[in-house]
């Protein structure tokens, strides 16, 4: 737990999936309770339940000025929402989004008495404290208020800031979306076992657990380099060899890789219009 710290006040609108992991590492990170208010019209047994034993406000009938407000609610939600969200927010606020796809432009507009906005792109690993998420700041922030913006996002993993908006959809196409990609791997690589003739379940188990054990080792090595990684498991002419030359290969996993991310980033930018 990092030592206590004067924190702004935190509003954490729309407390679902990811306004739940970012509630729950700003409570296990030394956020006191008594500096978080909770908006959420359903809030889940969950909350309740974290509510009780945490003791934060939920849902008072009305919440405080935010210092600090996380807007966690879905993108199409925004419009209802921005009359309520304008109740708590002052000039001096700073606003976190981690809604896809929402510009500073889109938040300008609906929230005009706010300059300091941050737009953050967090991912599905947050739920268990190890996600990485990408945000940009615009020039309004001070150093305390990004302090307290990186106290807040590093509770779910992870943080790197971009130098400009737009490469928020890079980091949507990189790591926001990177975790179905791995996913993804795991499938592909179980149907590939299966070709050799291995049972389909048996394939699937021995794919799952390669992919969980290697992202643990990268994890662990953080010192080493993938690529380092790599040659440590990879002996000259040997069997592993022999499937990286496929895999490296002129058509190989980069350039397919490198098509597949260009594909949804240009998918981020024109969801946003
Ligand atoms: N999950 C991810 O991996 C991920 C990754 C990056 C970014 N995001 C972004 O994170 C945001 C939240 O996603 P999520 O997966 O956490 O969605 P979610 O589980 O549906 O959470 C959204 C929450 O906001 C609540 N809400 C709706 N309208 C509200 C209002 N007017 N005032 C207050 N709360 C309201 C919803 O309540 P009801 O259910 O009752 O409507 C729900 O509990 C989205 O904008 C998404 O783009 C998510």
């Amino acid at each position: 737990m990092s030592a206590p710290l004067s924190v702004p006040p935190l509003l954490i609108y729309g407390c679902g999936k990811m306004g739940g992991a970012m509630l729950k590492g700003a409570l296990a990170g030394g956020w006191p309770a008594s500096r978080i208010t909770v908006v959420e019209p359903h809030p889940a047994a969950e909350l309740l339940t974290l509510q009780r034993e945490a003791g934060f406000a939920l849902n008072p009938a009305e919440p405080a000025l935010a210092g600090l407000m996380l807007i966690s609610i879905k993108p199409q939600m925004l419009d209802t929402a921005a009359e309520g969200l304008s109740r708590c927010l002052d000039a001096q606020s700073v606003v976190v989004s981690i809604m896809a796809g929402k510009s500073i432009t889109d938040m300008e507009r609906r929230l005009p008495q706010v300059t300091r906005f941050v737009r953050a792109m967090p991912n599905t690993p947050a739920a268990i404290g190890r996600g990485i998420t990408g945000a940009y700041a615009t020039e309004a922030l001070s150093e305390t208020d990004r302090a307290a913006v990186t106290r807040l996002l590093e509770t779910t993993g992870r943080l790197e800031w971009v130098a400009s908006e737009a490469l928020i959809d890079a980091v949507t196409a990189v790591s926001g979306s990177g975790p179905a990609y791995v996913f993804h791997m795991v499938e592909a690589l179980a149907k590939a076992g299966e070709t050799l003739g291995l049972e389909p379940g048996m394939a699937a188990r021995l794919a799952r657990a390669t992919i969980e054990g290697a992202g643990e080792l990268l994890f662990q090595e953080a010192e080493t380099s993938p690529a380092q990684l790599r040659q440590n498991v990879t002996s000259p002419g040997g069997t592993t060899a022999a499937a990286l030359e496929v895999l490296m290969g002129e058509n190989g996993l980069t350039p397919l890789m490198t098509r597949a991310v260009a594909a949804a980033e240009a998918r981020a930018r024109a969801l946003a219009g």
